[in-house]
Protein backbone atom coordinates (compact mmCIF):
# COMPACT_ATOMS: atom_id res chain seq x y z
CA UNK A 1 0.00 0.00 0.00
CA UNK A 2 1.43 3.44 -1.18
CA UNK A 3 2.13 5.47 1.93
CA UNK A 4 3.17 8.95 2.07
CA UNK A 5 6.35 10.09 4.39
CA UNK A 6 8.57 13.30 4.65
CA UNK A 7 12.00 12.58 6.06
CA UNK A 8 14.59 14.73 6.64
CA UNK A 9 12.32 17.53 4.69
CA UNK A 10 12.04 15.08 1.52
CA UNK A 11 9.02 13.22 0.26
CA UNK A 12 8.58 9.89 -0.45
CA UNK A 13 6.12 7.57 -1.05
CA UNK A 14 6.66 3.89 0.16
CA UNK A 15 5.29 0.55 -1.01
CA UNK A 16 4.76 -1.64 2.08
CA UNK A 17 2.18 -3.07 4.26
CA UNK A 18 0.54 -0.03 6.79
CA UNK A 19 1.60 -2.23 9.80
CA UNK A 20 5.55 -2.12 9.24
CA UNK A 21 7.57 -0.67 12.13
CA UNK A 22 8.89 2.60 10.74
CA UNK A 23 12.23 1.76 11.44
CA UNK A 24 11.96 -0.86 8.89
CA UNK A 25 10.91 1.64 6.27
CA UNK A 26 13.87 3.95 7.68
CA UNK A 27 16.40 1.44 7.01
CA UNK A 28 15.48 -1.12 4.76
CA UNK A 29 13.56 1.38 2.28
CA UNK A 30 14.72 5.00 2.59
CA UNK A 31 18.27 3.22 2.86
CA UNK A 32 18.79 5.84 6.36
CA UNK A 33 21.40 3.12 8.22
CA UNK A 34 22.56 5.89 11.05
CA UNK A 35 18.64 4.52 12.95
CA UNK A 36 19.60 1.40 14.65
CA UNK A 37 17.28 -2.04 15.87
CA UNK A 38 18.59 -3.00 19.30
CA UNK A 39 15.63 -4.52 20.81
CA UNK A 40 12.30 -4.53 18.38
CA UNK A 41 10.22 -3.78 21.55
CA UNK A 42 10.85 -0.87 22.39
CA UNK A 43 12.86 -0.78 25.31
CA UNK A 44 16.38 0.29 24.29
CA UNK A 45 15.96 3.64 22.14
CA UNK A 46 18.87 2.73 19.43
CA UNK A 47 15.76 3.21 17.17
CA UNK A 48 15.13 6.88 18.35
CA UNK A 49 13.86 9.36 15.70
CA UNK A 50 11.69 12.21 15.91
CA UNK A 51 8.19 12.48 14.36
CA UNK A 52 6.20 15.62 14.48
CA UNK A 53 9.41 16.87 16.70
CA UNK A 54 8.67 14.17 19.24
CA UNK A 55 11.18 11.61 20.25
CA UNK A 56 9.83 8.30 19.54
CA UNK A 57 11.25 4.81 18.99
CA UNK A 58 10.47 4.12 15.30
CA UNK A 59 10.57 0.09 16.14
CA UNK A 60 7.37 0.35 17.62
CA UNK A 61 5.55 2.90 15.52
CA UNK A 62 3.53 1.42 12.00
CA UNK A 63 4.43 3.16 9.09
CA UNK A 64 1.03 4.57 8.64
CA UNK A 65 0.79 6.26 11.65
CA UNK A 66 3.24 8.85 10.23
CA UNK A 67 0.60 10.92 8.65
CA UNK A 68 1.98 14.04 8.08
CA UNK A 69 3.84 13.93 10.79
CA UNK A 70 7.69 15.11 9.87
CA UNK A 71 10.06 12.41 10.76
CA UNK A 72 13.67 13.33 11.69
CA UNK A 73 16.41 10.85 11.41
CA UNK A 74 19.89 11.53 12.66
CA UNK A 75 20.92 11.99 8.94
CA UNK A 76 18.67 15.11 9.20
CA UNK A 77 19.32 16.12 12.45
CA UNK A 78 22.18 18.77 11.26
CA UNK A 79 23.75 19.09 8.11
CA UNK A 80 27.03 17.88 7.91
CA UNK A 81 26.84 16.58 12.04
CA UNK A 82 26.93 20.20 12.83
CA UNK A 83 24.42 20.19 15.53
CA UNK A 84 25.68 21.60 18.99
CA UNK A 85 25.02 17.99 20.03
CA UNK A 86 27.22 16.17 17.45
CA UNK A 87 29.88 18.90 18.35
CA UNK A 88 29.69 17.85 21.49
CA UNK A 89 29.77 14.04 21.26
CA UNK A 90 33.06 14.71 19.12
CA UNK A 91 34.49 16.95 21.09
CA UNK A 92 33.84 14.83 24.22
CA UNK A 93 34.63 11.58 22.99
CA UNK A 94 31.03 10.13 23.89
CA UNK A 95 31.19 6.68 22.17
CA UNK A 96 32.74 3.87 22.22
CA UNK A 97 31.11 0.92 20.37
CA UNK A 98 28.59 3.41 18.95
CA UNK A 99 25.75 1.28 18.39
CA UNK A 100 23.18 3.03 20.76
CA UNK A 101 25.04 6.37 19.71
CA UNK A 102 22.69 7.79 17.30
CA UNK A 103 19.41 7.25 19.48
CA UNK A 104 21.00 8.74 22.66
CA UNK A 105 21.67 11.74 20.11
CA UNK A 106 18.01 12.12 19.03
CA UNK A 107 16.88 11.86 22.45
CA UNK A 108 19.18 14.41 23.58
CA UNK A 109 18.10 17.02 20.88
CA UNK A 110 14.35 16.32 21.76
CA UNK A 111 15.20 17.59 25.11
CA UNK A 112 17.46 20.43 24.40
CA UNK A 113 14.48 21.52 22.19
CA UNK A 114 11.98 21.48 24.93
CA UNK A 115 14.91 22.65 27.40
CA UNK A 116 17.74 24.50 26.47
CA UNK A 117 19.49 24.14 29.99
CA UNK A 118 18.14 21.07 31.33
CA UNK A 119 19.58 19.67 34.92
CA UNK A 120 21.09 16.22 35.46
CA UNK A 121 17.69 15.04 36.24
CA UNK A 122 16.21 16.56 33.43
CA UNK A 123 18.70 14.98 31.78
CA UNK A 124 18.00 11.23 33.48
CA UNK A 125 14.59 11.59 32.93
CA UNK A 126 14.54 12.48 29.09
CA UNK A 127 17.70 9.68 28.48
CA UNK A 128 16.19 6.58 30.66
CA UNK A 129 14.81 4.99 27.78
CA UNK A 130 17.96 5.35 25.66
CA UNK A 131 20.70 2.45 26.94
CA UNK A 132 24.19 2.06 26.44
CA UNK A 133 25.55 -1.67 26.77
CA UNK A 134 29.29 0.33 26.72
CA UNK A 135 28.09 2.44 29.95
CA UNK A 136 28.70 5.93 28.33
CA UNK A 137 25.82 7.88 30.59
CA UNK A 138 28.55 9.86 32.09
CA UNK A 139 29.83 11.00 28.92
CA UNK A 140 26.60 11.46 27.38
CA UNK A 141 25.30 13.18 30.16
CA UNK A 142 28.92 15.62 30.11
CA UNK A 143 28.31 16.41 26.20
CA UNK A 144 23.93 17.13 26.55
CA UNK A 145 25.92 20.17 29.27
CA UNK A 146 28.20 21.10 27.62
CA UNK A 147 25.56 21.07 23.89
CA UNK A 148 23.06 23.76 25.72
CA UNK A 149 25.97 25.71 27.13
CA UNK A 150 27.41 26.06 23.79
CA UNK A 151 23.51 26.38 22.10
CA UNK A 152 23.14 29.67 24.83
CA UNK A 153 26.42 31.32 23.82
CA UNK A 154 25.36 30.73 20.24
CA UNK A 155 22.02 32.44 21.00
CA UNK A 156 23.98 35.66 22.83
CA UNK A 157 26.22 35.30 19.80
CA UNK A 158 23.41 35.64 17.22
CA UNK A 159 21.60 38.37 19.54
CA UNK A 160 24.45 40.89 18.80
CA UNK A 161 25.92 39.87 15.79
CA UNK A 162 24.82 39.04 12.23
CA UNK A 163 24.45 35.48 11.67
CA UNK A 164 27.28 33.30 10.26
CA UNK A 165 27.43 30.10 8.59
CA UNK A 166 29.79 27.18 9.37
CA UNK A 167 30.03 23.58 8.54
CA UNK A 168 31.63 20.31 10.10
CA UNK A 169 32.47 17.74 8.55
CA UNK A 170 31.27 13.89 9.25
CA UNK A 171 28.29 11.66 9.82
CA UNK A 172 27.46 9.51 12.77
S1 LIG B 1 15.03 -1.11 18.69
FE1 LIG B 1 13.43 0.24 19.16
S2 LIG B 1 13.55 0.51 21.31
FE2 LIG B 1 15.05 -1.02 20.87
S1 LIG C 1 28.41 3.05 22.85
FE1 LIG C 1 28.21 0.88 22.75
S2 LIG C 1 26.11 0.54 23.24
FE2 LIG C 1 26.40 2.64 23.61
Amino acid sequence: MPIKLTVNGRSSTVDVPPDTPLLWVIRDVLNLHGTKYGCGIGQCGACTVHMGGQPIKSCMIPVSSAGNAPITTIEGLAPNVAHPLQQAWQEIDVPQCGYCQAGQIMAAAALLAKQPKPTDTDIDNAMNGNLCRCGTYVRIRAAIHKAASGMSRATKAAALAPARSGNVEGGL
